[in-house]
């Protein structure tokens, strides 16, 4: 498949690994990449700048094809040097940045001059419109049904990605809720140049995840993802364990949310430890809906080509078919070709 991603990412199938807090390891990004897609380091999951930096030599050692970085901007408990991580992103010679969060505009001038291609993470039609407007290369469009922060808007990808295609002219990623090759196919019928997954690469074998979570993935259905943080304006999918229902009930009291209400439970080193220590219910860990179509846990390489290649065969077959049926379309229909 050659879209403009592939194209412009130099990579061999449309699909990216999204960042992901605690998850996006060398590990995962060298697999993903190795597997034809473009794996993603995030940098926040390093406790350092320096520790990123280290995390993109080992990755190099994992893999010669490329890879990118995330960095996310959101509200966080303690205060992050952000300029410090884009340094070292930019001297570690990066090619590809995933941004996130907060607009990204004060990092474009040094990510440019370098000749870094970015891709921003967007929630919503106006803010890929402004991201364009800034210049960045890409988006990556995730949907309500995505895990991690989907907004406030509440809007699925089946109007996202279709308003997307109207109104943008660089290239876009489908993102949230993606995790087969019928996926992809409806991802690029939509107007996307290929898909982002996040959930879906957890549940492989080279996530670095405990495979209690993983497990999870597999009996877990479309049902089991939770949103947190609505009362704060900060919405997020998580996993719907026993901590992100106690998290439900305090945001259902009467009154405002205060962060300070739920700050012991959400802490992020306890969702750290349920992806080291396999305890589900330790802390908050993120999760899409998507969580309902896993069924295996592959390796990424697995993953990806048996998703390019059903997409492959549901548009050259099953689609291809559709249109090409005209002996055995109904009258009507035969009619209104044959007029046409
Ligand atoms: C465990 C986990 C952690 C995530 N952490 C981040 C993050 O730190 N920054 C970010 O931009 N997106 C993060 N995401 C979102 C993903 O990059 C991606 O946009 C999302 O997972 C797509 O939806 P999907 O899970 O349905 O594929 C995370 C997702 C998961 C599953």
């Amino acid at each position: 498949m050659r879209t403009r991603l592939t194209e412009m990412l130099g990579i061999e199938h449309p699909v990216v690994q999204g960042g992901m807090q605690w998850v996006g390891l060398a590990e995962l990004a060298s697999a993903v990449s190795n597997g034809g897609g473009l794996g993603i380091l995030t940098a926040l999951t390093q406790p350092t700048p320096e520790d990123l930096e280290k995390e993109i030599r080992r990755c190099r050692e994992m893999t010669d094809k490329p890879f990118g970085v995330n960095l996310t901007i959101l509200p966080t408990i303690k205060p992050v040097p952000y300029e410090e991580y884009a340094r070292v992103i930019i001297e570690s010679d990066i090619k590809i940045v995933e941004t996130a969060g907060r607009n990204p505009e004060p990092f474009l001038p040094p990510y440019k001059a370098a000749g870094i291609t970015v891709i921003h993470k967007c929630t919503s039609i106006r803010h890929s419109l402004k991201a364009e407007r800034i210049g960045v290369d890409m988006v990556s469009v995730d949907g309500f049904e995505c895990a991690g922060h989907p907004g406030e808007d509440d809007i699925t990808n089946f109007i996202l990605l279709p308003l997307a295609a109207r109104r943008l002219t660089i290239p876009f990623i489908a993102s949230g809720g993606f995790g087969d090759g019928a996926g992809l196919a409806a991802a690029l019928a939509l107007g996307a140049d290929g898909i982002n997954m996040g959930t879906r690469f957890m549940a492989t074998k080279e996530a670095p995840i405990h495979e209690k979570v993983k497990q999870a993935m597999v009996e877990a259905s479309e049902l089991d993802t939770a949103l947190i943080y609505r009362t704060l304006r900060n919405t997020a999918r998580v996993f719907r364990n026993g901590i992100a229902e106690q998290v439900l009930e305090i945001e259902a009291q009467p009154g405002e949310t205060k962060f300070e209400d739920i700050r012991e439970l959400v802490q992020g080193v306890r969702g750290r430890e349920v992806y080291s220590q396999g305890d589900l219910d330790h802390g908050i860990w993120s999760a899409g809906m998507v969580v309902g179509l896993i069924d295996d846990i592959p390796t990424c390489g697995e993953l990806i080509g048996r998703i390019v290649e059903d997409a492959e065969k549901i548009i050259e077959e099953r689609l291809a078919g559709v249109t090409s049926a005209r002996e055995s379309a109904p009258k009507w229909r035969q009619a209104a070709n044959e007029s046409a």
